[in-house]
C-alpha cells in the first residue's frame, strides 16, 4: 500500500512565467513538458505537437526571444522567463502580424499544422537577420518540417515579411 502511494506521488513545483504578456503563477508536475503546459494548462493550443522529440519543429515558441522546441523542455525550466506563442503574434485588435499577413498573401500554408512553429522560427530569424537571402531562409527553416507546401511559398512569404519588417528602418535612413 505504502509502495502504491509512493508510486502515485507526482512531485510539483511552483513556476511563474509571462506568456504573451500575461503573468501566470502555478504549480506544475516537475516532469510536465513545456508544450503540454502551454496546451493543457494555459489552453494555448496554437502551439502544435507533432513528433514530441525535437524533430518536426511544430512546437516552436519564443523563450526570452529565442526560438525553442517546447517539447524538449520541462515547464519548470521556463520558470521566470518570457514566452511568446502564436497566439501572441497578432496585434491588440487581432490584426495579423506582418509575418502572418505575408504567409496568408503568399499562400505559405496549406493544412496549417506546421505553420505556428514556422511563424515563430521566422520571427526569431528575422530579428537576428532582417535581410536573409534564399539560402539562409531555407537553412533556418530546415528544422521545421512541412508535408504540404514544398516550401517554395513559405520562402516567398518570408521574403515578403522581411521586406515589410525592414520598411520602418529604411524610412529612417
Ligand atoms: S513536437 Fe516538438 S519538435 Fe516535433
Ligand atoms: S502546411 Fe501542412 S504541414 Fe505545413
Amino acid at each position: 500500500m505504502a509502495e502504491q502511494e509512493k508510486s502515485s506521488f507526482v512531485e510539483q513545483s511552483l513556476i511563474s512565467v509571462t506568456v504573451n504578456g500575461h503573468f501566470y503563477e502555478q504549480q506544475v508536475p516537475v516532469r510536465m513538458l513545456l508544450s503540454d503546459f502551454l496546451r493543457h494548462e494555459l489552453h494555448l493550443t496554437g502551439t502544435h505537437v507533432g513528433c514530441e522529440h525535437g524533430v518536426c519543429g511544430c512546437c516552436t515558441v519564443l523563450l526570452n526571444g529565442e526560438a525553442v522546441r517546447s517539447c524538449l523542455m520541462f515547464a519548470v525550466q521556463a520558470n521566470g522567463m518570457v514566452l511568446t506563442t502564436i497566439e501572441g503574434m497578432a496585434g491588440i485588435h487581432s490584426e495579423l502580424h506582418p509575418i502572418q499577413q505575408a504567409f496568408q498573401e503568399k499562400h505559405g500554408l496549406q493544412c496549417g499544422f506546421c505553420t505556428p512553429g514556422i511563424i515563430m522560427t521566422v520571427h526569431a530569424m528575422l530579428h537576428e537577420h532582417p535581410d536573409p537571402d534564399e539560402e539562409e531562409i531555407r537553412h533556418e527553416l530546415s528544422g521545421n518540417l512541412c508535408r504540404c507546401t514544398g516550401y517554395q511559398h513559405i520562402v516567398e512569404a518570408v521574403k515578403l515579411a522581411a521586406e515589410r519588417l525592414r520598411e520602418p528602418y529604411m524610412e529612417e535612413d
